[in-house]
């Protein structure tokens, strides 16, 4: 009996034939489930991930810059990753919640109590959603120091703008299920916002809370959208962001932006037309000296160059690494720190200070300086308005700061602006908005 076998697909490559492990997965059973051997081949690897579902939502092959941590520090990866823990940590807490206001509070009490593990995912749970709001805004501010929502991203950099505002409305509406004097005065704070909008102001409160104040209308509402309509709304955003991000060449190379736009104004070139070549904006462009021999008989071969890795195994291992460094993360913060609860809702007594969660807190330090109307809505939506219209605005092609001051200059002030008022509303205020120093006394809402 011969002791190597040789793949149909890859006839050149022999895998040993004895083994258990090699006989398991030469059998039918095992080729049911993976189509294709593992064979360590430029060839294998591409069919391996033709073959495989996880794998096949991944590029075959990547700019080998991708792999660089401060290319993207991996924040989106994150993000989605966070999104994936928050995802099963929620369906875990909805065995035990009922939406109502005379049952929500108990069921968080009984999670401390007699379900397995409950108060440790429901400390998960809220860890990763203040992480996840955390790591969206600063996906945001790198793909936008790096450029990259300029042309062929315009569209991705709107559809980011819709997932962040969908990730606030997420934390916004688990905010209130716990049914305790904090979340039920955080979104009343939040929710009487909605009250200046202009003309449909009223309405438009009414809609959202089912009501004058909040009451069971308001908790099955934020329930309804925290469970169903936000998770499948940004699922099916996320899969579009991603399937962009890959058609779009996966990242951007500083030095090549506006490549695209360059390929297609450029004049026609005179015959004979030059070879396909692959964007120069994903490969490059160099010339490779192929060796040096008679003045008569040198022959340069301009072609780009791959610097292109394979996605299985460089990428992918870096993303399992990645995705247990955010579980343990998530996890040890569950560990050491319980998500707060404090005394079971109360409509007619007003906690001091009454603060809404920590990345409103900015918004609500803007509004004890501003009229509401301006403060609670126009200066939001109007930076709101800026972010889904950056793209069309800022039509400069260049990637590095330096080229770009105007643009940089804007973002920055406004982002040093949130980070102030975000502290200042966070950390330095207390009873009545007044100014508290945090050494003296720390009043922080988590
Ligand atoms: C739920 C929220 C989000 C998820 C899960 C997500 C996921 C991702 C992933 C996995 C990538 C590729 C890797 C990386 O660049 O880190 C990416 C790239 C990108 N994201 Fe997001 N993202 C989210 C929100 C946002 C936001 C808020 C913006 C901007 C307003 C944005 C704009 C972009 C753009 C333009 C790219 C392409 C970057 C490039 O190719 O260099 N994303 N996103």
């Amino acid at each position: 009996m011969t002791n190597e076998t040789r793949d149909a697909l890859e006839p050149d490559v022999a895998t040993p034939a004895h083994g258990f492990v090699s006989r398991l997965q030469r059998s039918d059973a095992w080729r049911s489930m993976f189509r294709h051997p593992q064979l360590d081949t430029a060839r294998g690897r591409a069919l391996q991930s033709f073959s495989n579902f996880f794998l096949h939502l991944y590029p075959v092959k990547v700019p080998a810059r991708v792999l660089r941590l401060r290319y993207s520090f991996r924040l989106g990866f994150i993000v989605a990753m966070l999104f994936g823990i928050l995802t099963v940590t929620g369906v875990y807490l909805m065995f035990v919640y009922t939406p109502s206001p005379s049952a929500a509070y108990g069921d968080m009490q009984h999670l401390k109590t007699s379900v397995g593990f409950g108060q440790l995912i429901r400390n998960v749970h809220r860890w990763s959603a203040h992480l996840m709001v955390l790591a969206v805004a600063l996906h945001m501010v790198r793909v936008f120091y790096a450029g990259a929502y300029k042309k062929p991203r315009e569209f991705n950099w709107v559809i980011g703008v819709v997932l962040l505002l969908i990730t606030l409305g997420f934390s916004f509406t688990g905010y209130l299920l716990p049914w305790d004097q904090l979340s039920y005065w955080a979104v009343t704070v939040g929710t009487n916002l909605v009250h200046y909008v202009p003309i449909v102001g009223g309405e438009l409160q009414n809609l959202l809370i089912g009501g004058d104040q909040i009451g069971p209308s308001t908790l099955l509402r934020f329930y309804a959208l925290h469970v169903a309509v936000l998770p499948g709304v940004l699922a099916m955003l996320v899969a579009v962001h991603i399937w962009r991000v890959r058609k779009d060449g996966f990242a951007v190379k500083r030095s090549s932006v506006g490549a695209f736009e360059e390929a297609a104004t450029a004049p026609p070139s005179p015959s004979p037309p030059p070879l396909p070549r692959a964007p120069a904006a994903l490969y490059g462009d160099r010339t490779r000296l192929l060796g040096v021999v008679d003045r008569e008989s040198v022959t340069a071969e301009e072609r780009g160059v791959d610097d292109t890795v394979f996605t299985w195994p460089h990428l992918v291992a870096r993303h399992v690494v990645v995705l247990l460094g955010v579980a343990a993360l998530v996890l040890g913060l569950g560990v050491a720190f319980a998500a707060p609860l404090r005394g079971l809702a109360n409509p007619n007594l007003t906690p001091e200070p009454s603060k809404a969660p920590w990345y409103f807190s900015g918004l609500q330090e803007l509004l004890s300086h501003f009229d509401p109307l301006v403060g609670g809505i126009l200066v939001p939506t109007g930076i709101v308005l800026l972010l889904l219209l950056l793209p069309y605005i800022d039509r400069n092609p260049a990637t590095e700061a330096r080229n770009r001051k105007v643009a940089v200059l804007v973002f920055s002030g406004l982002l040093v602006a949130a980070i102030v008022l975000t502290v200042i509303g966070t950390l330095f205020r207390g009873p009545g908005w007044t100014f508290v120093a945090p050494w003296t006394h720390l009043y922080l809402e988590l």
